[in-house]
């Protein structure tokens, strides 16, 4: 049977990189607000094999235009962030080709849907599938070495959610799983619920645009790696009907995975 690997790679907001290049662009650091379990920063990233230069030139012509077009700090600093953590991730994997190309030869653009790409300055788009999200201070970034793959990354945190939040988006077997008590265990639940919901419309490039309950999360088996596997259900027409889901906690961020390709997808992070 294939095994395809999902590769991944976190960054986190207080990487001294990051804090060197969002300073140079008039970004200070956000902080986030004290969540009501676990520690208010994200845990320590593993390290990557990316190049550790210098950021100058993290971003191509094309980024800088719609850097300066973003409004708010929170946008730009995301955004930032999601440039990085994907650049980092490309260049790791280009690195073990013998290609180094400099971060700001990458170009991180999105799609008419709005998912994102990776093109190299004179080549045009790498055949590479990347998805990416950030949440409270963490940026994630997956990627499959195909173009076109279904695939889908989202990092959420365990916080409690408005009365009637899981009601409203959760199909009614999903609101049965959650466990009442204790308030951690269940808001741990919603947060991973969610978290793959979204890693798998991003999958198939609806993002929110559809609705949540057409996704559904059933078993969630033991950690493997530090990854435990979940069974995903899809009712899109131009889904497959099965999928495969990925979770993993950071802290008290959830990182998701979802691969709607057949065979078996193993998740690997550049560091290892
Ligand atoms: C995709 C979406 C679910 C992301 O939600 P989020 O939790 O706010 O943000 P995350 O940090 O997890 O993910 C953001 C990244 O998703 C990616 N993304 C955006 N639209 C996407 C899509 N249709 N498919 C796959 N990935 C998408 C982008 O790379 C984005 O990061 P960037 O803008 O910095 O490059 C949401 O923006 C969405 O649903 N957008 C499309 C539909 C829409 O706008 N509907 C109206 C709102 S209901």
């Amino acid at each position: 049977m294939s095994k395809t690997i999902l590769w991944w790679n976190l960054l986190r907001s207080d990487d001294p990189r990051f804090v060197e290049e969002a300073a140079r662009r008039g970004i200070a650091d956000l902080r986030v607000g004290q969540p009501r379990f676990g520690s208010a920063a994200p845990e320590p990233c593993p390290a990557g094999r990316a190049a550790r230069d210098r950021t100058e030139g993290l971003l191509s012509e094309r980024e800088r235009r719609v850097f300066d077009a973003l409004r708010t700090p929170k946008r730009r600093q995301e955004w930032l962030l999601g440039r990085m953590v994907t650049k980092d991730l490309v260049r790791a994997l280009l690195g073990t080709k013998g290609e180094a190309p400099l971060p700001a030869a990458l170009t991180v653009a999105a799609a008419e849907d709005g998912s994102p790409y990776v093109a190299l300055e004179g080549a045009g788009p790498l055949p590479v599938t990347v998805s990416l999200s950030h949440r409270a201070g963490l940026a994630l970034c997956a990627l499959v070495e195909a173009p076109g793959a279904p695939l889908g990354a989202d990092l959420e945190l365990c916080e409690p959610r408005p009365a009637g939040f899981a009601a409203d988006f959760f199909t009614r077997a999903e609101v049965d799983s959650l466990p009442e008590a204790p308030e951690q265990a269940r808001w741990r639940s919603v947060a991973e619920i969610w978290s793959l919901k979204e890693s798998a419309l991003k999958a198939v490039r609806l993002g929110l645009g559809a609705d949540t309950r057409s996704v559904q999360v059933g078993a969630r088996g033991a950690p493997e790696a530090g990854w435990s596997q979940a069974e995903l259900e899809l009712q899109l027409p131009s889904a497959p009907r099965r999928a495969r889901g990925l979770a993993r906690w950071h802290g008290a961020h959830v990182l998701t995975l979802a691969w709607l390709g057949d065979g078996r997808a193993v998740a690997k992070s550049i560091s290892e």
